[in-house]
């Protein structure tokens, strides 16, 4: 079968397509054959070799997939790596159902960024209590940033986002962010004192790492929750705890890898995101599909920041 293979390495020139063996099955596993690939900052991190828990090159990439099961179901599932090939095989307990009227595009760019701001809001506290909720998301234009504003607007709290263009600033405004920080032109930080007069936000979506955490703290206001999933900067988050005493700040880690094994986190999850998907509130949004022969170009959209939401392979 043909598949988008991580060769060696690097940046999106180490991608090729390959013919690889079709994947044997383990138990709880099942074979979907796939019709389109989400393509995650995790997936360039991942050939860049600094994504944990992910085998040595040559590997097939690629972490969520919408296709057909044996019996014909359409799903979109999660996987570590192996989704961008004409089959993966798939956890069965880590596939969800297509709701109606979705492409297999849209299929494919759904787990990841959806599960993930939903566990954001969740570690925040936000899914019970969001009223008078502040709430700054980075990457806001991103994937995970435009599904954070997606829930953002159904729990109905104040959003501030950071993006680096104007274009995609008016893009996720249409979304419903109400609060949009253009950091290439204003410091965020000072952007948020200045929208909040002086108070700061609850809660910090923080994926950027280095200082940006630190930072993410002088944001808050008190009692404020940072809630750290990422280091798009390439550097690890600096933070001294002594920071967080003076606020009753705190800081809180989420991995979607981690969470992803329990199953009966991941069930009322997947619970509170379907019924709201089905009602129409939840839907992702995609900037970009190449064929998987273009993976490479679609890699380096990422890499660059020029992407808009997902960027997403056909397979
Ligand atoms: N912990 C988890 O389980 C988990 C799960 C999913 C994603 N994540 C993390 O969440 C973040 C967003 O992931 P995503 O897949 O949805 O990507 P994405 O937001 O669609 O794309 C990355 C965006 O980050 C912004 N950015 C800021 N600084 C950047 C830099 N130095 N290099 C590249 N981009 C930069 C860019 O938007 P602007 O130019 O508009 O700023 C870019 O478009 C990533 O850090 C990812 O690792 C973590």
């Amino acid at each position: 079968m043909k598949a988008v293979v991580i060769t060696r390495l690097g940046g999106p020139e180490v991608l090729q397509i390959q013919d690889v063996p079709a994947p044997s099955l383990n138990t709880g596993e099942e074979l979907v054959r796939v019709q389109a690939g989400g393509l995650n900052f995790a997936d360039t991190m991942t050939a860049r070799g600094g994504y944990p828990g992910t085998p040595k090159p040559p590997l097939v990439a690629g972490r969520e997939f919408c296709g057909t099961r044996a019996n014909g179901d359409r799903v979109m599932g999660y996987i570590q790596w192996g989704a961008f090939a004409e089959a993966v095989a798939a956890r069965s307990n880590l596939l969800w159902p297509v709701p109606a009227n979705w492409s297999s595009e849209e299929g494919a760019a759904f787990p990841v960024n959806f599960f993930t701001a939903y566990f954001a809001y969740w570690k925040a506290g936000l899914l019970d209590q969001p009223k008078g909720a502040r709430v700054l998301i980075h990457a806001v234009a991103g994937g995970v940033g435009t599904a954070a504003v997606q829930i953002g607007k159904l729990l109905g709290v104040e959003m501030y986002g950071t993006s680096s263009s104007e274009e995609k600033i008016a893009r996720v405004q249409k979304l419903g962010l109400q609060h949009a920080i253009n950091y290439k032109k204003q410091d965020y930080e000072q952007a948020i004192r200045d929208l909040t007069n002086g108070e700061g936000v609850d809660v910090v979506f923080e994926m950027l790492g280095g200082e940006h955490t630190t930072k993410g703290v002088r944001c808050l206001r008190d009692f404020g929750r940072v809630i750290v999933y990422g280091s798009a900067s390439g550097q690890r988050g600096l933070l001294d705890p002594g920071i967080l005493y003076s606020k009753g700040a705190s800081v809180h880690g989420l991995w979607l890898t981690y969470l992803s094994s329990n199953a009966d986190l991941m069930k009322q999850a997947w619970q509170w995101l379907s019924t709201r998907a089905a009602e129409g509130h939840l839907r992702p949004m995609i900037g970009a599909v190449f064929p998987m022969e273009k993976a490479a170009e679609a890699y380096g959209l990422l890499c660059e920041g020029k992407n808009f939401g997902k960027v997403v392979l056909k397979i």
